[in-house]
């Protein structure tokens, strides 16, 4: 007797056991269900894919991975040797969603009407039509804002027309701290990020878990940055069936074939566009150029004979070879990004080539290259029609799939 009521007692108690521990495991599941439920609830506000856009990986094409300049091209490299990517902060798919969302939220700003992508729009290529940019209260920005494709592959990884970011992950957080532009406090930033209801997953998804710091917003934004990469212009589709780039294109027009050569090769016997805009992502130089003691990639490609005004990477560095330098920035869909240079001075292509052809200034700290033997600024002397082929070439850097890519697209529409 005393023996059945032990075991009724032990099945009883083990059932019990099994019951609670059935309704707990129950439970577990409606609470993760729940979360589910929640966070997708959290993201409806947002036009995002159920699983995320390819940002890691981009099928990169051989020219961006293989250096097949003649001869190496004299400095020349290939594109994915001048990668910024820091070790800490690889270009994840989850990341650069979450740095597409930021990217495009206005509520990033002191009230809530400027996001990042107000002065970097896609169909410009990420840059601004205006020749100063318009911030949250209507002011102007000191400088025109600056195209984003391939910002991935300045080998010098600074940023800023005066290169005052010295990575990208510092430029990014700028901005939102600037007092024409977003004009927020850090801490500011951070707190309306955590208030709004699809971030805390959109960062569990990048970093692992939910807290939101500024670290964390950095990283997002630099990787949706990076992942910002140009390679299919009509340059690349012509490009693929040719293995050296000074060679003609089959797949370019004869115009647009004579103006990559006037851009590749001293035809003109003055230093080639390519000297400064290099590689072919069409960017600023990998080393200092020779001469003077330089430091900084950046140079002055005589806009002016006197600065003062801006004194570009001067106003970093304090260096005094410095004074009236700027960046030179990629050329990959310059053809939609007008007006052009750091103070958007020039509205069309057509002033750019004729600054070039007959406009250099005799700046002291002009790119030693821009001058002839004898010191004087360099006449590139274009004829009408050299000049219209080599707009015919930049026309041909014009990447339509770039521009259009729903994976670089506002999220809130
Ligand atoms: C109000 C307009 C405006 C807003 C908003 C803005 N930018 Fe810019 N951006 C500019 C201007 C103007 C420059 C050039 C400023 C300079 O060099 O002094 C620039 C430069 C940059 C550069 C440097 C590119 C290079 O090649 O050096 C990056 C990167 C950039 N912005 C990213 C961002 C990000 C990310 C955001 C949002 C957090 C943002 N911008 C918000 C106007 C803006
Ligand atoms: C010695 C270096 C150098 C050479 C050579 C050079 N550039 Fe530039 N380029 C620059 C710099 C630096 C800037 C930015 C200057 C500024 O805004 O102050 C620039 C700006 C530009 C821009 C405007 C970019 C923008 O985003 O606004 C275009 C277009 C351009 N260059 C085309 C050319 C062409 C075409 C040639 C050849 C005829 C050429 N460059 C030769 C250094 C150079």
């Amino acid at each position: 007797m005393a023996n059945q009521d032990y075991f009724r007692g032990k099945t009883l108690l083990t059932l019990l056991i099994l019951f609670l521990f059935a309704a707990q495991s129950c439970s577990d599941k409606d609470e993760s269900e729940d979360v589910q439920q929640d966070d997708t609830n959290a993201l409806a506000a947002l036009n995002l894919p159920e699983d995320p856009f390819n940002y890691s990986n981009p099928d990169y094409p051989t020219h961006f991975t293989v250096n097949q300049f003649p001869g190496g091209g004299g400095g020349q490299t290939a594109v994915i040797q001048n990668d910024n990517t820091p070790q800490d902060n690889p270009v994840t798919d989850d990341g650069a969603t979450l740095g597409r969302v930021l990217f495009y939220d206005v509520k990033l700003s002191a009230n809530s009407t400027i996001a990042c992508a107000s002065c970097h729009k896609q169909d410009l290529g990420f840059g601004d039509s205006e020749i100063l940019s318009t911030g949250f209260e209507g002011g102007k920005t000191g400088r025109h804002s600056m195209g984003l494709s391939n910002a991935r592959f300045y080998a010098s990884g600074k940023f800023f027309w005066d290169e005052r970011a010295a990575t990208l992950e510092d430029q990014v957080l700028m901005p939102f701290q600037d007092e024409v532009e977003m004009g927020l406090t850090l801490e500011e930033l951070v707190n309306i990020v955590s208030e709004q209801e699809y971030y805390p997953v959109l960062f569990e998804r990048a970093f692992g878990g939910r807290s939101i710091n500024s670290d964390r917003i950095s990283k997002a934004l630099a990787q949706f940055v990076r992942s910002m990469v140009s390679y299919q212009a009509k340059y690349d589709d012509a490009r693929s069936t040719e293995n050296d780039p000074i060679r003609p294109f089959a797949g370019f027009s004869p115009a647009e074939n004579r103006g990559k050569t006037l851009f590749m090769t001293n035809a003109k016997g003055v230093v080639p566009c390519a000297a400064c805009h290099q590689s072919e992502a069409f960017v600023g130089m990998a080393a200092p150029p020779p001469g003077m003691g330089n430091t900084t990639t950046a140079t002055n490609n005589g806009l002016d004979a006197e600065t003062s005004a801006d004194e570009g990477v001067f106003l970093t560095t304090a260096n005094g070879r410095d004074r009236g330098k700027f960046k030179t920035p990629s050329l990959r869909n310059i053809a939609v990004r007008a007006p052009f240079m750091h103070d958007g001075r020039f509205s069309n292509l057509e002033e750019v080539i004729d600054h070039y052809s007959t406009g250099i200034q005799d700046h002291a700290q002009l790119d030693p290259r821009l001058r002839t033997p004898g010191g004087q600024p360099a006449r590139y002397d274009f004829t009408e029609q050299e000049k219209a082929d080599l707009i015919a070439f930049l026309e041909t850097l014009t990447d339509q799939s770039f521009l259009t890519d729903e994976k670089f697209s506002n999220p809130f529409k």
